[in-house]
């Protein structure tokens, strides 16, 4: 695990999307990942691109669990996902059989992971804190990210490819 911290801000939904699909992609199995972040911060979006990136066929069934408390999707790997914000009590997440997931095979989710930290801390997991920064901006800090996923942010992509000359319009050039 890389001891890095990334600080990444996303402008869209588009990009917080891109960002979760490039982490997704790259998920090897058997990551737990905590979600941290306030009310409508993009929790759940980001998780969407996570599935996107795991080749979940239809990711407009990637919503809060609520009655439920975890989901799973079918991907590339299984993707358990768990909001931790109805959640009585953290022992509840022990019930759900939430040891037995992470020690799976499959990538593992939690939204609101602060709420039952003392659970999550031993599986060490890869951080996401998600800030609100503006009505469509959002500040995304990323700890603990295994060293095979390489991320990198939409924006800056995008400032450089902003950032490169015109092409030349050459008259009756074929390109
Ligand atoms: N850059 C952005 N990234 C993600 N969501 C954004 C962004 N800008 C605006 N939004 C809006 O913020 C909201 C985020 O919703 P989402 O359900 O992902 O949040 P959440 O953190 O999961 O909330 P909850 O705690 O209620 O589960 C959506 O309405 C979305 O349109
Ligand atoms: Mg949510």
């Amino acid at each position: 695990m890389s001891s890095e911290c990334l600080e990444i801000v996303s402008h869209s939904v588009d990009e917080t999307i891109a960002l979760g699909r490039a982490m997704g992609k790259q998920l090897q199995g058997g990551e737990v990942i905590a979600m941290v972040g306030t009310l409508g911060t993009g929790k759940t979006h980001f998780i969407k691109g996570i599935a996107l990136g795991l080749e979940v066929a239809d990711v407009d069934v990637v919503t809060s669990p609520t009655f439920t408390l975890i989901n799973e999707y079918e991907g590339r790997l299984p993707l358990y996902h768990i909001d931790a914000y109805r959640l009585e009590k953290a022992e509840q997440l022990a019930a759900l059989g939430f040891d037995e997931i992470c020690c799976g095979s499959g990538v593992v989710v939690v939204e609101w992971a602060d709420r039952v930290w003392p659970l999550m801390d031993d599986y060490k997991p890869i951080s996401i804190h998600l800030e609100h920064r503006g009505e469509s901006e959002r500040a995304l800090r990323i700890e603990n990210l295994p060293g095979y996923v390489k991320l990198v942010s939409p924006p800056k992509v995008r400032k450089t490819l902003q950032k490169q000359p015109p092409r030349p319009k050459i008259k009756g050039a074929f390109f």
